[in-house]
């Protein structure tokens, strides 16, 4: 893992890059259209007017409550409960602005929220303008009639809670389930009945802050003729022609009709078109096709570790009749995209993967949730920082989860500069949902609209109508009666596929759609949209999730083609924790642990699933045996998602009774709304846990897998390279009490093909046991990797527990002594070590930065890692900070 990308310096090039030059910059004035912000400080009161305070627009009311000291961090201890009354109120905004006569005398002038959080009922000075109802939805009020010279503007907001409870009230024909999250998630009701992040009355991971406030800017465009409301770009390669193309879409407010030139052009692929542009009063759009000449080599896009994510730029400039200008310039990427659906030899299904440029492609990733209950809080840093880690470690996609949110425009510039994959959900999870005609109305336009504006990014490359939702009928997760279950599979169809999928496929040919997650695919749709099983092995992706199997036998993992969830939970550090806790609460016993633990059982689960493999804590110190607990579970939980992540990987290649060509794993979950145990591999605030320092490894371009198979030891090559080596796997056994191999093997070399898992390696384990002197499962480790030296390519070093470590014969308490040198934007810290250690991990409290390896196996005396700041931080601090723990020292 040497060679990591300098955060630190690279975070903020990155960010300023990405704000001044991804974004669609409209030079307005040019067109006559004058913009006014009215982002900034508005003033806010609740119902009865017993708090009025300043709130800063985007935003929400209870960043703002918190800004002003009203109340505390709302993620500290119970808070979250003690706050209630905030989401239960009704709050109103307001804002006054003056305007020059110049624009009040513009013959259009338009409101325009790009998102309220989520239902509301808008004035302008004292006149009904609108109502929102729909979080993920601009909304543009027009209002050229109703402006002065000084003009108040009122956005009063309707707690979300009692709206969603009203529509359910109102709702009276047949029940639309689930009525209420599970008692453990201490949450709100019915949140299925409003266009609204779905987490935000609670998850399994999540708080309940169902919030309120203006969550996204709001300006006022005047204009005489007209303006673009959006701006969308997708090249397109062209087989019969060979070549590529770009689609350009214009969407205009027109107010004249008015007549134009539009000249398009990619400077740097030596490409331009001329074209007529002509507008008629209303909403209306054109698009042109431009032709990338054929002789010039475009160079294309392709997910991190498979090539360049090179992007260019294409220039647009309109110029009117009239003598109107417009200039713009978007970002473009060339790459296409295609789900693989097709019979597989030796199988009764299909397969189900992506192909990217025409080669196929592991998907090798995670799922996004909201990284923070209060969007306003999300800030550029702590997207960058969240997306640099995975990329960091080897992800090339991401699923943005349908309970969530469509996420910020940056999150998909990002996404298109690191070569991460989108998986984009539409926000519908866990629920059945109601399709009277305002809410399909509501979510038909939301669909539009977001189509319209993450279509550009080359990064998307697939749409899926919802989270689990087909699995919810299938498998009768909400107790419908037989004979009601007609009505709820129409329903499910008209909302995903008559509305949702043909919005989608009219408005975009150039990434695939899935009505669903975890779904069949097109044999989901042979059986009518609702398979009669959806995690069907041989079919489309799976959701996996079994807390008491033992994990580390792979035989319990489903030989998917593709796993789109599975995972296990751990505690975050007490770093991270003791923000919002106190001493009283770092017990695994206390209130607080149960209070935070939203998953039935979640608790003991993690211990039950420890206990398998290792000794649990006992320190009579209780806070150590906290601290212990939090690093036990951390170890779990890295160890069973990196055995079925290498699992998933190592199927790619074979069918075994018919199953595998595993295409995807992507564990449940890359980050954390709030500090509390979850599944995520980052904690909330961006500190990596113990799984994502091994997700670096395992999700590594060419790995080595080992696995015992009815007495066998098997090594696999995994290889998401391009090209082929011949690999060679080298075995080592160490007993626990050794830093000296025992013995060493070689394997003759074997042609391992780019993109395959191949079988490089294998022996029964007792010849393996008796020639190595007096080896046993239990005494013994067995330390592997794979390499071509002539290539000079090496995997990664990867070990294989013949029994559980709670077994381990000769294991000793390890003295670990470090030494740390200063080294600019980097620590290096030298560990020594008196013996052999298991799952050595170094916390450095709350100082932000990550080291360049940690949670591993120390075999040899000495070992250097490097600690890269993200913040300025001088030795003292980190010395004073630094813990070492290993698996030894907890019992
Ligand atoms: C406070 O909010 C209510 C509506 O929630 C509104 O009627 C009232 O005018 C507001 N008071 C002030 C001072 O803005
Ligand atoms: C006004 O509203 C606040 C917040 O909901 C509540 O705590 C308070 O009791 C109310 N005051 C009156 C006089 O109703
Ligand atoms: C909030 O507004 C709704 C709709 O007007 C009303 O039914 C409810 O009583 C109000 N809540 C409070 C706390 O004023
Ligand atoms: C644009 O205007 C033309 C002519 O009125 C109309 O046929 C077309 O549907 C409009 N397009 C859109 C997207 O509104
Ligand atoms: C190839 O592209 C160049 C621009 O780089 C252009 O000048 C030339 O005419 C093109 N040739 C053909 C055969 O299209
Ligand atoms: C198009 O507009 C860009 C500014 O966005 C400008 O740099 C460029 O020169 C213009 N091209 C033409 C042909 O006018
Ligand atoms: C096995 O271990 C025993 C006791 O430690 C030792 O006497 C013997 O020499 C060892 N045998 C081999 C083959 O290493
Ligand atoms: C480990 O480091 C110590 C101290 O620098 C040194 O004395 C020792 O020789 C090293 N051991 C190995 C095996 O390199
Ligand atoms: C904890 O457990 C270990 C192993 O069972 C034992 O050796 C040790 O004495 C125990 N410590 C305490 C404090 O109970």
């Amino acid at each position: 893992m040497s060679g990591l990308i300098q955060l630190s310096g690279l975070l903020p090039v990155l960010v300023s890059l990405l704000v001044f030059t991804l974004f669609l910059k409209v030079n307005c004035e040019s067109l006559r259209v004058s913009v006014v912000s009215l982002n900034g400080v508005w003033a806010l009161n609740n119902s009865n007017n017993s708090l009025s305070l300043g709130a800063s627009v985007p935003g929400c009311v209870h960043t703002a409550l918190q800004n002003n000291n009203i109340i505390q961090d709302p993620y500290y201890r119970f808070n979250d409960l003690a706050y209630r009354w905030i989401s239960l109120d009704n709050w109103t905004y307001t804002t006054s602005f003056s305007l020059a006569d110049s624009f009040r005398e513009s013959r259009r002038a338009v409101l325009v929220f790009e998102g309220v959080d989520t239902v509301s009922t808008i004035y302008l000075n004292g006149l009904f303008i609108g109502k929102t109802d729909n979080m993920f939805q601009r909304y543009d009020f027009e209002v050229a009639e109703l402006l002065k010279d000084v003009n108040i503007l009122n956005v009063v907001l309707m707690s979300a809670v009692t709206y969603a409870s009203e529509r359910r009230q109102a709702h009276t024909a047949y029940s639309v389930p689930p009525e209420c999250p599970p008692a453990v998630q201490k949450g709100e009701c019915h949140v299925n009945f409003i266009r609204k992040a779905q987490s935000s009355f609670s998850w399994d991971w999540g708080p309940s802050f169902p919030t309120l406030g203006i969550w996204k800017g709001v300006r006022l465009e005047c204009f005489e003729s007209i303006r673009i409301t959006s701006f969308v770009t997708s090249p397109k390669y062209d087989i019969a022609l060979s070549s590529w193309t770009v689609e350009v879409e214009l969407f205009f407010d027109v107010v004249v009709a008015s007549k134009g030139i539009v000249l398009l052009s990619v400077p740097q692929l030596h490409s331009e078109g001329k074209f007529q542009l002509s507008l008629v009063p209303g909403k209306n759009s054109t698009s042109f096709v431009l032709q990338i000449s054929q002789n010039i080599t475009v160079d294309l896009w392709w997910p991190f570790g498979h090539g360049q994510q090179p992007l260019k730029e294409l220039f647009i400039n309109i110029s009117m009749e009239g003598g109107e200008k417009l200039h713009a310039k978007r970002m473009i990427a060339f790459r296409t995209v295609e789900l693989v659906q097709d019979p597989i030899p030796d199988s009764t299904g299909l397969s189900f993967y992506l192909r990217i440029n025409g080669q196929p492609i592991f998907l090798k990733g995670s799922n996004w949730i909201p990284a923070h209950a209060f969007q306003d809080q999300v800030t550029a840093d702590r997207l960058a920082q969240l997306l640099i880690s995975a990329q960091m470690a080897n992800m090339n996609v991401l699923r943005v989860w349908g309970g969530g949110i469509y996420e910020q425009d940056l999150f998909y510039s990002l996404c298109d500069q690191l070569g991460i994959m989108v998986w984009q959900d539409f926000m519908f999870a866990c629920a059945l949902y109601p399709t009277e005609q305002g809410f399909i109305q509501s979510v038909r336009e939301e669909v539009t609209q977001q189509v319209r504006r993450l279509k550009s990014h080359p990064s998307v490359i697939l749409w899926s109508g919802n989270n689990e939702n087909e699995a919810a009928i299938a498998a009768n997760w909400f107790f419908i009666a037989p004979d009601e279950r007609p009505r709820y599979l129409k329903d499910y169809v008209h909302l995903y596929v008559d509305n949702i999928r043909e919005i989608v496929l009219q408005a975009d040919s150039t990434r695939p759609f899935l009505a669903s997650s975890p779904t069949n695919g097109v044999e989901s749709v042979k059986e009518g949209w609702v398979a009669k099983n959806p995690y069907d092995p041989n079919y489309g992706d799976v959701h996996f999730y079994n807390y008491f199997h033992d994990c580390w036998d792979w035989r319990t993992f489903p030989r998917t083609r593709f796993a789109s969830e599975y995972g296990f939970q751990s505690w975050p550090s007490l770093s991270t924790l003791s923000k919002v806790s106190v001493s009283v609460d770092w017990d695994f016993s206390s209130n607080f642990s149960s209070h935070r633990q939203h998953h039935e059982l979640g608790n003991q689960q993690m211990l039950i699933q420890a206990k398998l493999h290792y000794i649990l804590p006992n320190n009579t110190d209780p806070i150590q045996r906290y601290r212990d607990n939090i690093y036990i579970t951390q170890v779990m939980q890295a160890q069973c998602v990196k055995t079925q992540t290498e699992f998933y990987r190592r199927c790619r290649s074979d069918i075994v009774e018919g199953r595998g060509h595993t295409m995807g794993a992507l564990y449940w979950q890359l980050n954390d709304i709030w500090q509390a145990p979850s599944w995520s591999s980052i904690e909330f605030g961006g500190k990596w846990k113990m799984l994502h320092y091994l997700a670096v490894r395992f999700f590594d371009p060419l790995i080595a897998v080992g696995v015992e198979d009815n007495g066998d030891f098997l090594i696999y090559a995994v290889s998401d390279r391009n090209r082929d080596f011949i690999l060679k796997a080298t075995v080592k056994f160490y007993y626990w009490n050794s830093f000296t191999p025992q013995c060493s093997l070689e394997s003759e070399g074997t042609k391992v093909k780019g993109g395959t898992a191949t079988l490089v390696f294998a022996r029964p384990v007792s010849e393996l046991l008796t020639n190595c002197k007096n080896c046993t499962r239990e005494a013994c480790v067995v330390i592997f990797d794979v390499s071509d030296p002539e290539n000079g390519v090496r995997s990664p070093s990867n070990y294989l527990f013949l029994s559980s470590p709670r077994d381990a014969e000769g294991l000793q308490k390890p003295k670990i002594k470090f030494t740390v040198e200063d080294g600019g934007d980097r620590f290096k810290v030298n560990l020594h070590c008196s013996s052999p250690a298991l799952f050595v991990w170094l916390d450095a409290e709350d100082i932000p930065g990550i080291f360049d390896d940690n949670g591993f196996l120390m075999m040899s005396e000495n070992y250097t890692v490097f600690f890269t700041k993200w913040r300025l931080t001088n030795l003292k601090e980190f010395v004073a900070k630094l813990h070492i723990t290993s698996l030894r020292d907890i019992y």
